[in-house]
């Protein structure tokens, strides 16, 4: 028995399986890990793995970067919590994240994952406009709380768990597959036009809440001018625009503010996972300064909020996203992985689609006729594992391997990644064409059967 079947054996009695850490691999193959550095893990026997998940791109300055474990070490030794009471470490991250923010006067507030700092927005929507429903994207995901969990489209949750709709649904951009059949050099937006008419008809609505890119579920770009878009249609509406960056900022998408990169200023900013270096959950809602100031103390919060433990290590973190020029990396790095993968997959006959932006691409798999190839791509990942990928699938239809590497990966490791995994495509497309060959065999032999 390998160290990883007797840690899977002891789990089989003791690990509730309620989160992701058994959803997507076959149960023999569940990954487990104790050690990671840079762009790899390591299992316990000691088998290395390349991380192209990162933590769904909580680790964007990779596995325990020295600067960031030296930062944690020493604010551990100096202090931890505190809980009601202010802390150095926690208004000099404020003061940084401030300076940084595009929003004029920002203030910010600090909590302890994503899903909480998109409920604290949502109460800050109440709170400023006094109405109680926002509009949030087909496709999006803003975490696991019920609050949050309400604006997931995802039948699953919604019907299992009767969550209480207190959101309205539009359209995502999703241009490679229009919802609306449209071509993207011909099109008008009018995936937005269901918006405008929520807008115009209901009186409910005090705010828009949107990914800069799709996340979860497949790293999706939105056409150019839909934040814009957004950004109009809120002020003409008075209504609040949210940016959940939580997935995409802090350098994913080759800024530190995702909207920036689309030339917008929210009233809200949403970050988390990367803020500390994926060392403690943490949280921050960026906002206008009236808006911030809505609320009375206590309203917001919990009692790990904005705890010194995780304020000093996020100082660090982005000082490191700062200093070794993450942003611009991501940006160069994406670009070239994104034409290395263009290049490589050119005559592919599965790779339908690549998007994404810098270090987050989205590579998408059809079958000969056009379908989204969602078995396929089941298979790339779980075949990937068993050759040292780790591998992410999104998108509306599975059918989306997510490319989302820490932002300090070398050229090295993108050509090495991308040898790697066009022999892991090879084989589970190999395997499916010799499938089909041997059914068509086999239809021809019944056939022949038939007419003697
Ligand atoms: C865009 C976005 N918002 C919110 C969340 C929820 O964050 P958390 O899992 O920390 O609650 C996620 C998590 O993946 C996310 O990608």
């Amino acid at each position: 028995m390998t160290k990883k079947e007797k840690y899977l054996k002891i789990a089989e009695n003791s690990l509730a399986r309620m989160d992701n850490s058994y959803k997507y691999f076959p149960e023999e193959d569940t990954p487990l890990f104790v050690k990671g550095k840079g762009v790899r893990l390591y299992d316990p026997d000691g088998n290395e793995y390349f991380d192209m998940v990162s933590g769904y791109s909580a680790l964007n300055q990779g596995h325990t970067h020295p600067k960031i474990v030296a930062s944690l070490l020493n604010q551990a030794n100096r202090l931890t919590h505190t809980s009601a009471t202010l802390s150095d470490a926690k208004i000099e991250l404020a003061a940084k994240l401030s300076k940084m923010s595009p929003i004029p006067d920002t203030l910010v507030h600090f909590d302890i994952g994503g899903a909480r700092a998109v409920e604290g927005a949502k109460i800050l929507v109440r709170a400023y406009t006094g109405k109680s429903k926002v509009i949030s994207f087909t496709n999006s995901f803003h975490g696991r709380s019920t609050g949050s969990l309400s604006m997931y489209n995802a039948d699953t949750f919604q019907h299992l768990f009767n969550v209480p709709r207190d959101y309205y649904q539009s359209n995502y951009p999703y241009c490679y597959r229009c919802p609306l059949g449209k071509e993207k050099s011909s099109c008008s937006f009018e995936c937005m036009d269901s918006l405008k008419d929520l807008l115009e008809n209901k009186h409910d609505i005090g705010g828009i809440i949107v990914e800069p890119a799709l996340g979860a579920r497949g790293y999706i770009l939105p056409p150019e001018g839909f934040y814009k878009k957004l950004r109009r249609l809120c002020d003409e509406h008075g209504i609040l625009l949210i940016s959940d960056e939580i997935q995409m900022g802090l350098g994913r998408l080759g800024s530190m503010f995702a909207c920036e990169l689309y030339d917008t200023v929210p009233d809200i900013i949403l970050l988390s996972k990367s803020l500390a270096g994926g060392m403690w959950p943490l949280s921050a809602i960026l906002g206008r300064k009236e808006i911030m100031e809505i609320v009375r103390p206590g309203t917001l919060g919990s009692t790990f909020a904005g705890a010194p433990l995780a304020c000093g290590v996020a100082i660090t973190s982005l000082e490191v996203i700062e200093n070794e020029n993450l942003c611009e990396r991501s940006e160069i790095l994406g670009n070239y992985f994104k034409k290395e993968l263009e290049n490589r997959f050119s005559q592919n006959s599965m790779v339908a689609n690549i998007d994404g932006m810098a270090l987050a691409i989205g590579v998408e798999f059809n079958l000969p006729n056009g379908d989204p190839a969602t078995e396929e791509t089941k298979k790339i990942q779980h075949v990937g594992l068993k050759e040292g990928l780790l591998l992410q699938r999104g998108g509306p239809f599975k059918n989306i391997i997510n490319m989302i590497p820490a932002l300090n990966i070398t050229r090295e490791e993108i050509n090495e990644f991308i040898d790697r995994f066009e022999q892991v495509v090879l084989k589970v497309e190999n395997e499916y064409f010799q499938i089909i060959e041997e059914n068509q065999m086999n239809d021809i032999k019944i056939e022949r059967a038939d007419n003697l």
